[in-house]
């Protein structure tokens, strides 16, 4: 793999076709609906509500607001929609869209939210200011942000582990999992929305809970890369991957950081 050539998602890294990366897709569900699920729920979605689900991966959030806000008043969107022809068969307006490319698939959404997705677009500051564009007047744009910590691991070789992940996801995809989350949620600020919030959420990383297999499996596609650019040793390879499935292990150096803001309510400017 030429991890010094930019590509898109599943490309190189994460096709979805391949079952580790299907599995990976699960791991995360079970890691991160949770806190997703818990943010998006402080917003009280209705019945009707227009929401577009960007870069939806597997679609269990998706799923989620098709089950509140009605199927047929959800789009979701990804560049690779196969995992996604369940929510189709549901209602669901499944749309395969490049967000960092491409014009929103509507308009006037009372809301949008994308999770660990902008994290991996290098455009992902003028993503996010057409994301707010789409929005309806008071409609929510919620930004869930994977992020890594690898300063505050209480181990060497999950700390070198973490550095070397998102070395090697930035120079395939130009993926920032350290320093731009930890901005928000300044961009939304940026991008003219009103009651702009963030809160960072770190769920328990435990050998062999759902959190340690997904950063196991994400261990597990980054690792030929960066063993071979020395991001990390053969030895620190076993030791993350030994720590990972170890229940006696515990870290809190992954997680997700939540940012929500709105367009100001009111009505449109006149065309
Ligand atoms: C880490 S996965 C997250 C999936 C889903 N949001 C979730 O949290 O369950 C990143 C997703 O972003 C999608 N993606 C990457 N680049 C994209 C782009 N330019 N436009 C739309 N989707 C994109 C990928 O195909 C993948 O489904």
């Amino acid at each position: 793999m030429d991890i010094e050539a930019r590509t898109r998602w599943g490309e190189v890294l994460f096709d979805p076709a391949e079952p580790a990366e299907r599995r990976r897709m699960r791991l995360l569900e079970a890691a991160l609906d949770p806190v997703t699920i818990s943010g998006l729920s402080q917003l009280d979605v209705q019945p009707g509500w227009r929401c577009w689900e960007v870069g939806a991966g597997s679609g269990s959030i998706a799923r989620w607001l098709a089950d509140r806000a009605g199927a047929a008043n959800v789009v979701c969107s990804d560049i690779h929609i196969e995992p996604l022809r369940d929510l189709a068969a549901l209602g669901v307006q499944v749309t395969r869209h490049d967000v960092s490319t491409e014009e929103s698939p509507g308009s006037d959404f009372n809301l949008v939210h994308a999770r660990a997705v902008l994290d991996h677009l290098p455009s992902r500051d003028d993503v996010l200011r057409r994301l707010a564009t789409a929005l309806a007047p008071g409609g929510w744009l919620v930004i869930d942000s994977a992020w890594l910590a690898p300063e505050v691991s209480s181990q060497p070789a999950i700390s070198r582990m973490a550095w070397a992940m998102d070395a090697v996801m930035n120079r395939a995809m130009g993926t920032d999992m350290i320093g731009w989350p930890r901005t928000l949620p300044r961009p939304l600020e940026a991008a003219g929305l009103v009651d702009v919030s963030a809160q960072a959420t770190v769920p328990v990383l435990r050998g062999g809970n759902a959190n340690a297999g997904l950063v196991w499996h994400t261990l597990d596609a980054i690792s030929g890369p960066a063993l071979a650019a020395g991001l990390l040793t053969e030895e620190e390879l076993q030791t993350a991957r030994n720590l990972l499935t170890d229940p006696s292990f515990v870290d809190y150096s992954y997680g997700l950081i939540i940012a929500r803001g709105r367009r100001a309510p009111g009505p449109r400017a006149p065309r």
